[in-house]
Parts: C-alpha cells; sequence; structure tokens
C-alpha cells in the first residue's frame, strides 16, 4: 500500500500538530474526505470487531437518535460514506431486535436542503403521542449557520422506518444573535421532553466564549418552537457543551423512567460532551418545570473535577427510555487511537460501545453503567477459578476461551488494609497516578487486576489494575482502577495514554469487581459493578487473534485472592 508524499505530509501535520483545522471538533482532512487511494476492502483486518457495532468501512462518530419503536431498536449514526476520516456527514441507519445484532438501511436522512447542504449532524428521537417518532437533527446550511430541523418517517407501517421526510417548514430553530446564539455553536438537539403543562421542551448544545450551555426551547405543538429566556443550565469555563442529554432517574429503583417523567423520587441526569477535553461529563440534580431550570445536587461538580461516563475513549453519547424493558439505554462513540494512515490502511475508523444499562446507585451521587444483558447470549465456553491467592509478584494465565475476544467478571480482596500505602491524594489526580505507576512498578497493595490482549512473552498488554492507598488526610482507603496502555502494542504511532480514576468501593468490607469486555481491539472494562468504566483501544502486533492471552497479575508486595473469576469466549455479533 502507498501513500503519496503530500498524504504522508497531511497526516504528519495533523498527527504532530494535533490538528489541521477545527470544526464541530473534528479534525478536518480535506483530501481524504471523499478520495482514498487505499484499500478499504483490505482483508488484513487484525482490529476490525467481534461483537461491538461497526459499519463495514468508513468514518462513524456520534450515534444519533436512538429509540425502540414497535420491538425494534434503531440506531442512527454519524457517517462518512465516502472516506476513513470525518466529512460528508450523513445518518446511516441500522435496526435490531436485541440491541447485538444489526441490519445496515440506506442512510436516514442525507443533505438535501438549502437548510442542511452542508452537513446532517447530531440530534435525538423523541417517541410523540400515537407512537410517533420524530426526529430534531442540526443541518449545516448554506451559509454556515447551524439550524435545528424535523424529519418524521414516511411509512409507520413500515416496521423499520427506512425512509424519513424532512419537515416541509425546516429549519424550525434558527440561531438568533440577538438571543445571544453564536451561530456555529448551535447543536445536537436532545431528545424532547412533555411537562404537565403539555409543552414540549427540549436542549440544543451550545456556549456563549467559555461557558457552556444548554439552551431551552419550548413548542406547543413540536413544530413551533421558542426560545427560553433562560438556559436550562449552564457551566462556567467549560467551554461548548455538544450533544446534551438531559433524562430522569428512579431513586432507589434500576428502572428506567420516559423521559417525560417528574415526581418526588425522581432525579435527574445533565450530561454534556466537551469539546474541550472530549469527554461525557454528567451531574446529577432537581428539575424544576415550573422554573425549567436543572440544579445539580452538592457535590455533583461541572466538568473536568465531576464525573465522567467513562475515563478512557467515549464520546457524544446518548441515551433512551427502552419502553419494552423499563430501562435506560446508552450509547456511546469510541473513536480509535490508532494515526489516521493507519485507519486509511484498514479502511475505517470509529465504531460504538456495547450499549449500557443506566440507573442511579443507592447514595445517589453517581450512575450504575452495564453492559446490556442481551450480550451475555454471545457466551460460549464458560470457566471458573475461585479462591485462588495471587501471591506477590505472581501472575497466571486463564486458558480454554478466546482470549482476543472475550467476557472476564474478576472479584479481588485485599488481606490486610494496614499494608496499604498512605499517600497525600490531593497532590494527585487519579489518571496523572496511573501514568507515575504503570502495571509495571511494583506497589504494596497493588498493581493487581488483568492483564488482557497480552503476547505470550509479555511485549505486548494492556493493563487493567487497581491499587490500594490509604488517604493520609482522612486515613481511609482509596481503590485507584488504571487502564494503563503504554505496553499495549509495539507500533508507536498509536496514543497509548494510560486512563484511570477512583473507584468509590470499600476495599476493606466489599470485594474489588472487574468485569471487561475485550473485543480484539477495544478493552472496555466496569469497575465495581459499573461504577467507575475505562474504555481502551489497543492494537497488538503480537496479540492478535489465538496470539491473544489473558493473564491475572498481582505485582505488589502483598498477596491478593481472586473470589471469583468467570470469563467467557464471545461469539461473533451478526452484523450486516
Ligand atoms: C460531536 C459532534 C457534534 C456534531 C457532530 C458532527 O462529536 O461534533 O457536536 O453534531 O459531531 O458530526
Amino acid at each position: 500500500m502507498r501513500f503519496s508524499i503530500s498524504l504522508v505530509l497531511l497526516f504528519s501535520l495533523c498527527l504532530g500538530h494535533g490538528i489541521v483545522e477545527l470544526e464541530a471538533s473534528h479534525c478536518i482532512y480535506d483530501q481524504l474526505q471523499i478520495s482514498l487511494n487505499v484499500s478499504s476492502n483490505s482483508t488484513d483486518q487484525p482490529y476490525r470487531t467481534g461483537y461491538h457495532f461497526q459499519p463495514h468501512k468508513n468514518w462513524i462518530n456520534d450515534p444519533n437518535g436512538v429509540m425502540i419503536h414497535n420491538g425494534i431498536y434503531h440506531l442512527f449514526y454519524q457517517y462518512n460514506p465516502k472516506g476513513v476520516v470525518w466529512g460528508n456527514i450523513v445518518w446511516a441507519h441500522s435496526t435490531s431486535e436485541d440491541l447485538i445484532n444489526w441490519v445496515s438501511h440506506e442512510p436516514a436522512i442525507s443533505p438535501s436542503q438549502k437548510y442542511d447542504e452542508k452537513g446532517c449532524w447530531s440530534g435525538s428521537a423523541t417517541i410523540l403521542p400515537g407512537d410517533k417518532p420524530a426526529i430534531l437533527y442540526t443541518g449545516i446550511d448554506l451559509d454556515n449557520n447551524q439550524v435545528q430541523n424535523l424529519a418524521f418517517p414516511k411509512n409507520l407501517s413500515d416496521p423499520y422506518l427506512i425512509e424519513w421526510e424532512k419537515f416541509p417548514k425546516n429549519p424550525l430553530m434558527a440561531p438568533d444573535s440577538k438571543n445571544g446564539i453564536n451561530a456555529s455553536a448551535f447543536r445536537d438537539p436532545s431528545t424532547a421532553w412533555q411537562g404537565p403543562d403539555k409543552a414540549w421542551r427540549v436542549v440544543i448544545g451550545s456556549k456563549n466564549d467559555d461557558l457552556g450551555l444548554a439552551i431551552l426551547f419550548r413548542s406547543e405543538d413540536f413544530i413551533t418552537w421558542s426560545q427560553a429566556k433562560r438556559p436550562l443550565h449552564s457551566g462556567k469555563h467549560t467551554g461548548m457543551w455538544e450533544c446534551p442529554d438531559f433524562y430522569p432517574v428512579a431513586v432507589d429503583n434500576v428502572t428506567g423512567l420516559d423521559t417525560s417523567t417528574l415526581g418526588s423520587n425522581v432525579k435527574h441526569v445533565l450530561k454534556v460532551s466537551l469539546d474541550n477535553t472530549k469527554h461525557d461529563y454528567y451531574t446529577i440534580g432537581n428539575y424544576n418545570y415550573r422554573t425549567d431550570k436543572y440544579i445539580p445536587d452538592n457535590g455533583s461538580i461541572e466538568g473536568d473535577r465531576g464525573l465522567k461516563y467513562d475515563y478512557g475513549k467515549f464520546y457524544a453519547s446518548k441515551t433512551f427510555f427502552d419502553s419494552a424493558r423499563n430501562r435506560r439505554v446508552l450509547w456511546g462513540w469510541i473513536n480509535e487511537s490508532s494515526s489516521v494512515k493507519d485507519d486509511a490502511k484498514k479502511g475505517w475508523s470509529g465504531l460504538q460501545a456495547i450499549p449500557r444499562t443506566v440507573w442511579l446507585d443507592k447514595s445517589g451521587k453517581q450512575l450504575i453503567q452495564w453492559p446490556v444483558a442481551e450480550l451475555e447470549m454471545l457466551r460460549d465456553n464458560e470457566i471458573h477459578l475461585q479462591h485462588k491467592s495471587l501471591d506477590a509478584g505472581s501472575t497466571h494465565e486463564i486458558t480454554g476461551i478466546t482470549a482476543a475476544q472475550a467476557d472476564v467478571d474478576i472479584s479481588l480482596e485485599i488481606t490486610d488494609i494496614n499494608k496499604a500505602e498512605v499517600i497525600n491524594l490531593k497532590r494527585h489526580h487519579a489518571q496523572k497516578l496511573c501514568n507515575e505507576r504503570n502495571a509495571s512498578a511494583k506497589g504494596s497493595l497493588g498493581p493487581f487486576g488483568l492483564k488482557v490482549l497480552a503476547s505470550n512473552d509479555s511485549q505486548e498488554f494492556t493493563a487493567v489494575f487497581f491499587r490500594i492507598f490509604i488517604r493520609k488526610a482522612s486515613k481511609q482507603p482509596v481503590v485507584l482502577m488504571c487502564s494503563d496502555q503504554s505496553r499495549s502494542s509495539l507500533n508507536n504511532d498509536n496514543d497509548k495514554t494510560t486512563y484511570g480514576t477512583f473507584l468509590n468501593v470499600d476495599p476493606v468490607s466489599e470485594k474489588i469487581s472487574l468485569r471487561s469486555l475485550i473485543d480484539h481491539s477495544i478493552v472496555e472494562s466496569f469497575g465495581g459493578g459499573g461504577k467507575s468504566c475505562i474504555t481502551a483501544r489497543v492494537y497488538p502486533k503480537l496479540a492478535v487473534d489465538d496470539k491473544a492471552h489473558l493473564y491475572v497479575f498481582n505485582n505488589g508486595t502483598e498477596a491478593v485472592k481472586v473470589a471469583s473469576l468467570k470469563a467467557w469466549s464471545l461469539k461473533d455479533a451478526h452484523i450486516k
């Protein structure tokens, strides 16, 4: 495969200096948006996944308009039909009966009108009374303004809702500078909700200098929308809020709620995707429909000191209420960590995370996320391990499953908290700590956990592990969870950032659990039963397919115990 010199130059420009040009937070590679001089049908595909959603080829980003209608799940997503980088964006469309196996259809919404000629960007579905789905999406008009448009299914009796019609009176919401809206920062309508007063509300992501905004619009009929005087919420020093998602969660209950639900046993979640940091952050708080204000709880902090859905790669996410199974399901886009040159070689870029069920933790202070139960139908070859001591410095291989495509659920116990290192945590950020002390750096209680996608000589591995410390100030134990990619590949062109977070588990009275979904080039990890999630993209050169191994390890000076481990091979999902 040969690249022209100018293409190589372009790649190095974009890689070396980060970004050539920014529009809607995506790197623009003019030449690659359409013309691909490289094969996108390469048969050498060690990094294609077996059970994650990804199209056959080309670029994908945000999940859009996710919903269930008449028992069929719909996933629309931002897609470039012509290349492996962002550009030419349409709403691609796939449907499923189980959220795991998918059939693809023609793009549902493509540029065709003056109000969306330059792009059909992200948006959401709302199920209107009479079980009628409606999509609100951002169009880029001929003057490069971001405007909000409506589309309906052409034929409601088509179970797959393949054809969509744009509403003749589009655009329904346009940026008004008198109202302080910047025309290039007005996008990504949320799912709408209806108040007891019957008025519909929707939020649109925006910013005013570095003040992030969830601009509120109201409508009686879903067609005529007017901007509320004040945003639903705003956040200082957070920059552009992309893809806002606003939804109710039940208190003391894992059941999901319809987006319009209000009540005394209901809290609300506001998620925003921060363009500045490329992470999805959420707060939990109270929504008053009379004032149309959302107020995060004390301690529920906006931005980088607050909570992320996922501390690795996971962006522009969106939830929907699954009325068939009474749960709220979260979709998120997972970008590549490889170079654009390598993306062009493999012919594709980006995939969607396994959909996660989300609910409010008993503490009321955070959400729990867990892969949808349907994933378990792909499990095969179950293996068990119980009450195994992991001595200081030991490694134990888990065999009997396909380590490159697996589901592993382990629960670990420490033996003596008094052996934990005392640490002054004020000075440390979790991710920084994980970088300073990677999986190879010995500690006392930890690092211990899993080495996945590992070569048999340990030249390559991705380590998902824990370390236990005692906080100097409070004398309380604290659990650090890390996903260390520093040794994940012999190819140094990849972004190998190590991710980390603290895990809200008491290591003295509770076991520390970790579930990792391994799928060739992706490792999605759920710590503490879904309290903290970290997703990593990795591209091993050696630990590929049947050359990939799975280990449990303890690189601390103190023994830990594997209370239980279950692991399965995961079969391929059918994604056509
Ligand atoms: C988020 C985003 C959205 C925009 C879309 C364009 O990744 O930048 O704000 O609508 O992607 O593809």
